[in-house]
């Protein structure tokens, strides 16, 4: 699995513990940013990572802002994106099981470091269970060509 991962200057920290995450399970990853101690657009981050995974460059992103929301709703734009907000471990894992997201976005602003660790090794790790999930992930998909 190969990873992109970003943030905005509202998610640095999270942005390094999740690198030190990926490279603790040995998951090839590039970190893009940002470097910045000023002000970012969040889109500047979201949507170039978000092209990177609709295109097949990358299996998956993981995109940080102070909120997560921003970054959430900047990747769905981009077609093919199943991005999902989750400040949980729960939803982290459902997310994975029933929506097959393939970006994960989280809040620096809302969850300290240690949980957001937490959930994107549940994210990183949980599989898709397809099924009738499939159906309905299909359906998404199905309108999104349209
Ligand atoms: C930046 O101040 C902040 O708006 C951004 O990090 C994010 O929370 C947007 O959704």
């Amino acid at each position: 699995m190969k990873v992109a991962l970003a943030s905005d200057h509202g998610g640095i920290n999270i942005r390094k513990e999740i690198a030190d995450l990926l490279e603790s399970l040995g998951i090839e990853y590039v970190d893009f940013g940002c470097d910045c101690t000023t002000s970012v657009d969040y889109p500047d981050y979201a949507l170039p990572v978000a092209e990177k995974v609709a295109s097949g460059e990358f299996d998956r992103g993981i995109l940080i802002c102070g909120t997560g929301i921003g970054m959430c709703i900047a990747a769905n734009k981009v077609k093919g994106i199943r991005a999902a907000l989750v400040h949980d471990t729960f939803s982290a894992k459902a997310t994975r099981e029933h929506n097959d997201s393939n970006i994960l976005t989280m809040g620096e602003r809302v969850i300290g470091p240690g949980l957001a660790r937490e959930i994107a090794e549940v994210w990183l790790t949980g599989e898709f269970q397809g099924g009738r999930h499939a159906n309905r992930v299909g359906k998404i998909t199905e309108y999104e060509n349209k």
